[in-house]
């Protein structure tokens, strides 16, 4: 007796149908599973035979054997339980194998037959979906796979509620409804920032053109506070975008009762992060903290203390938005475009610029301390903004300043203003655009080139530095709808330099 279910394998965040094929042949009791699955899947026998053994039913005295096809993909996890048992069930006579074979199904068996949850179900929902599939996935993760609206969706919290639903049409219940999917983030206000108005501005105007930054300042000036802010300022995701990211998000397991991302990811790794940790892959192939931080903001505290080769890893991803890891057998990619924030103190001790408490060694060890990030790595972050200490008395005296909600409206009108000129381009904010294209969407008023040619050749400026200049003018320009590049919108680009800025 043969009988087929199916279920589904990642490669990235590509989903891959499977079928699992369950064939009982007469010979020496066996139970074998083929088709180059993982331990976890090896070791799927033992759980399929123990739930079924706790509705009380043996395997069958039969050679059993499971093909998960096409079987040149490789296969992880222990989402293959439940379309194994099903399957098996319905070759066993159990459940009539055509009501199964309309559904994608995933779920980890407890030794008592309970379903557990699983990661990917979200990705899984929406394949059969776009299929015109059902899904069945465990009760917990209901909710996350109605937002894929396919139907029907079973989420049965255990076997035998799902034999009876296939066998007498028995219901299971439904997922409660779905949460609100506009959230406002009320942890964080850009109005708890005393000060710091140049760096609050710097914010601004990354938050409108997507550019990256890097905050340089002493210990204790708000720098980590200022980047948790800026997703606060971001424009709040579509529902596409929601889902896009969730996406990731459940397939690295991280989708916490069902609710979807609404909020821009914020991810802030320590810097002792591996490089697979941050970009991903290694043995188990999972998204890293990069693409964790799709279509959000990765803070990066403390850069120089990152490992070289980490950091350089991040240059394809921040240029292409996505990144491809090398497996022992396959290459997997994920989305990766997300917005480098980070933060990194003047010296190794911190205080350099901060008169009376500098070390013996400045301003030597200033320069010996920024060596420590490549040139091509600081080249695409175009914003690079000193954040000086703040003094007690301002912390107190400093009245509250403009609310997120307000700043966002700002950057929502300069995004809208911009989003004009990349209709029809491959491109979608001022940080992308280089070369010919940025040339023909920054047209500049005579006495704004007269100043930046005299300002590069002070400032002894590379192309890149040159180029990265007009983009922020053009982001500048922007916030003022102004298709003009003026001198003034110059003047503000080149003041978000720092002295220690080598280009
Ligand atoms: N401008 C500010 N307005 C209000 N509070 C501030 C400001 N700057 C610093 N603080 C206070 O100081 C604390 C430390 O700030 P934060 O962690 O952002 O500093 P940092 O620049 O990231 O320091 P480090 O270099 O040590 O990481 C904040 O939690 C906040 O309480
Ligand atoms: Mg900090």
């Amino acid at each position: 007796m043969l009988a087929t279910t199916y279920t589904v394998a990642f490669s990235g965040v590509d989903v891959l149908k499977i079928s699992t094929e369950v064939q009982l042949t007469n010979g020496l009791p066996s139970f074998t599973i083929v088709g180059l699955a993982d331990k976890a899947i090896a070791e799927s026998r033992e759980r399929v035979r123990a739930a079924l053994h706790s509705l009380g039913m043996m395997l069958p005295a039969q050679h059993i054997t499971v093909n998960l096809a096409p079987a040149d993909v490789v296969k992880e996890g222990t989402h293959y339980d439940l379309p194994i048992a099903v399957a098996l069930l319905a070759a066993m006579g159990v459940i009539e194998p055509a009501t199964i074979s309309s559904f994608i199904m995933m779920g980890e068996l407890g030794l008592d037959g309970s379903i557990r949850a699983v990661s990917g179900v979200l990705p899984a929902a929406m394949a059969a979906m776009r299929a015109g599939m059902g899904i069945v996935c465990p009760a917990e993760q209901g909710k996350e796979a109605g937002w894929a609206e396919a139907t029907p969706l079973l989420a049965p919290q255990n076997l035998i509620q799902l034999i009876n639903y296939f066998k007498n049409n028995t219901p299971i219940p439904m997922p409660s409804a779905t949460d609100e999917l506009f959230q406002e983030n009320t942890f964080m206000d850009l109005s708890e920032i005393k000060g710091q108005e140049i760096a609050k501005r710097a914010l601004e105007v990354a938050a409108v053109g997507g550019h990256n930054m890097l905050m340089i300042g002493p210990p204790g000036s708000g720098k980590s506070m200022l980047a948790s802010r800026l997703a606060t300022i971001l424009p709040p995701m579509t529902k596409n975008e929601m889902l896009e990211v969730s996406q990731i998000h459940s397939i690295a397991g991280k989708l916490r009762d069902g609710h979807l991302i609404t909020t821009r990811p914020f991810r802030a790794p320590h810097h002792s992060a591996t490089t697979p940790a941050l970009v991903g892959g290694g043995s188990s192939a999972k998204p890293g903290e990069i693409s964790l931080a799709h279509r959000g903001i990765l803070f990066l505290d403390e850069l120089p203390e990152f490992s070289r080769a980490t950091l350089e890893s991040l240059r394809q991803p921040l240029e292409t938005g996505s990144i491809s890891v090398s497996r022992a057998n396959a290459h997997v990619s994920y989305p990766a475009r997300f917005q480098l924030i980070a933060a990194m103190n003047p010296c190794r001790c911190g205080y350099l610029g901060v008169s009376g408490h500098e070390c013996a060694r400045a301003p030597k060890c200033g320069a010996e301390y920024l060596a420590k990030l490549s040139g091509p790595l600081l080249d695409r972050i175009d914003l690079q903004v000193e954040v000086p200490a703040v003094n007690p008395w301002e912390l107190t005296f400093i009245p509250k300043g403009e609310t997120s909600a307000v700043v966002r409206e700002r950057v929502q009108k300069a995004r809208a203003f911009a989003g004009e000129r990349f209709k029809n381009t491959p491109y979608t904010n001022n940080a992308q655009a280089d070369g010919a294209f940025l040339e023909k969407i920054a047209p500049m008023e005579a006495d704004a080139l007269k100043l930046l040619q005299q300002a590069a050749e002070k400032l002894n400026l590379s192309a890149r530095g040159y180029h990265r200049i007009i983009r922020v003018a053009r982001t500048i320009a922007d916030m003022t709808e102004s298709e003009q590049i003026t001198k003034i919108h110059i003047s503000e680009a080149l003041s978000f330099r720092t002295p220690l800025q080598r280009n």
